[in-house]
């Protein structure tokens, strides 16, 4: 009489049934994808904390010294825009108007026009800054004086130290209309 060796019978524990195997496959493929799409929106929400740290978004930028920008005039200064990208090359170079008033009071403009971004010019003879693009100007203030823009120029917020004048730049000027309205005041670089 021969003796077989009991069959091997798999435990129900440690069998992974088809159903299983691909329920967790796809808990696994959820899971992935939620993440990729969970990752930019969490880093979206949170930009908003963090856009002040570390990135030179609102740090201050020097245009020059005082003596520079003579009193009673207005100048062209140029700067770098903090919030720069290795790629950005001579783009990042960016222009303001700088107008002296008197001592350490200063108003510096964003050169881009309020209606459509256009650079604008100061002319010194009328005291006028004029767009080229669509005929806007504005008085020697920065505010509106004729033509398509809906406000004034829009100001950096500037401070003179040290005989320097700096002012902070990182944050672009955007059409504040809606929040001049809102607000019934004239937003700085929004
Ligand atoms: Fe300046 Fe239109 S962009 S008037």
């Amino acid at each position: 009489m021969s003796t077989r060796p009991p069959a091997l019978v798999p435990s129900s524990e440690n069998v992974i049934s088809r159903r299983g195997f691909f329920m967790k496959l796809g808990l696994l493929f959820n899971g992935l994808a939620a993440a990729v799409v969970a990752v930019p929106i969490v880093g979206f929400l949170f930009s908003a904390i963090t856009r002040g740290h570390g990135n030179g978004y609102l740090s201050w930028v020097q245009l020059g010294k005082v003596a520079d920008f003579p009193e009673g005039q207005t100048r062209l200064a140029t700067f770098r825009n903090p919030y720069v990208m290795p790629t950005d090359g001579a783009t990042a170079d960016t222009a303001c108007w700088v107008r002296h008033i008197a001592g350490e009071q200063f108003q510096v403009f964003a050169i881009n026009c309020a209606h459509l971004g256009c650079p604008v010019r100061w002319f010194q003879q009328s005291g006028l800054f004029m767009c080229p693009c669509h005929g806007g100007a504005y008085y020697s203030d920065g505010s509106r004086a004729s033509g398509p823009p809906e406000r004034g120029l829009f100001e950096y917020p500037y401070k003179v130290e040290n005989n320097l004048i700096s002012i902070q730049a990182g944050e672009l000027p955007t059409p504040g209309a809606a929040i001049a309205a809102f607000t019934g005041e004239k937003p700085s670089c929004a």
